[in-house]
């Protein structure tokens, strides 16, 4: 199945990343999905059968906030045909953003903020700088291969103007230990850098590459952002995120 399907309690993790998005402000949601996830179309879809089922029962509430999804999100999907990395995900999804700056969100990296999500908080600061955007976040030195890696100047608070970024460099060879994790505004211009990227890490187009030449000729940002992150790609952050979300919004004890 989808991994973005997978739920985290009572929700899948792509609802996470669509509400999120819409925290923002981002009501045009683009999806670049595969053959095998078809099932996140049809989740923002209308269920009929489970609509009326539940109609006027004590559990309609539970449809709250997938309706209130549905009638604030105009959803648009294409398809990746070949696994080419982020990079070419990105580029694949060119025709649905057109001309203009747009956030990336990776549904497997989940966020909880107790304030604005993540998203929200980098679109604040897309307005004040009005360049490319990447979230960051401190990580162990020996994990620096799992993730894009950055060097920057800092300039403000949680903030650094990028000198260098890497994608999963070797702990010896890594810039700094600040991973990108998985949000990211980019302004529109990137889709150009991306066509002019060569396959680097693991064959793959890597959006890390564009973004290093975009920084190159002008100016990209790292932000570190408020708030948790979980690799819910992997087992631990998985089951450490269910927990997490459970304890939080769920535990009547809490
Ligand atoms: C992608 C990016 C990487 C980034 C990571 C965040 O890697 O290529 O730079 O640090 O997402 O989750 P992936 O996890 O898809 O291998």
């Amino acid at each position: 199945m989808a991994k973005e399907m997978l739920p985290i309690v009572d929700k899948p993790l792509i609802q996470y990343a669509v509400s999120e998005a819409m925290n923002a402000g981002l009501v045009q949601q683009a999806f670049v999905t595969g053959r095998t996830k078809r099932s996140i179309e049809d989740h923002f879809d209308i269920s009929y059968e489970l609509e009326n089922e539940i109609k006027g029962s004590v559990k309609e509430d539970q449809l709250k906030e997938i309706r209130e999804i549905r009638d604030n999100c105009i959803f648009t999907y294409t398809r990746q045909k070949q696994m080419k990395g982020l990079g070419h995900a990105i580029l694949t999804g060119e025709p649905m953003i057109g001309d203009e700056a747009f956030g990336v969100i990776l549904a497997d990296d989940l966020c909880i903020t107790d304030g604005d999500s993540v998203m929200k908080q980098m679109a604040g600061l897309y307005k004040q700088f009005r360049c490319s955007i990447v979230a960051i976040e401190e990580v162990p030195q020996e994990e620096t291969s799992k993730y894009g890696v950055i060097a920057g100047e800092q300039f403000q608070d949680n903030l650094f103007k990028i000198t260098n970024m890497v994608e999963k460099p070797d702990p010896k060879d890594a810039p700094s230990n600040m991973a990108i994790i998985g949000r990211y505004i980019l302004t529109p211009d990137i889709f150009e850098y991306i066509r002019n990227t060569k396959p680097g890490s693991n064959g793959e187009v890597q959006i890390t590459d564009a973004l290093l030449a975009q920084a190159k000729n002008g100016c990209v940002l790292a932000y570190r952002f408020k708030g948790k992150r979980f690799d819910c790609g992997s087992l631990h952050g998985y089951v450490e995120a269910t927990n997490y979300c459970y304890k939080k919004f769920h535990d009547p004890s809490e």
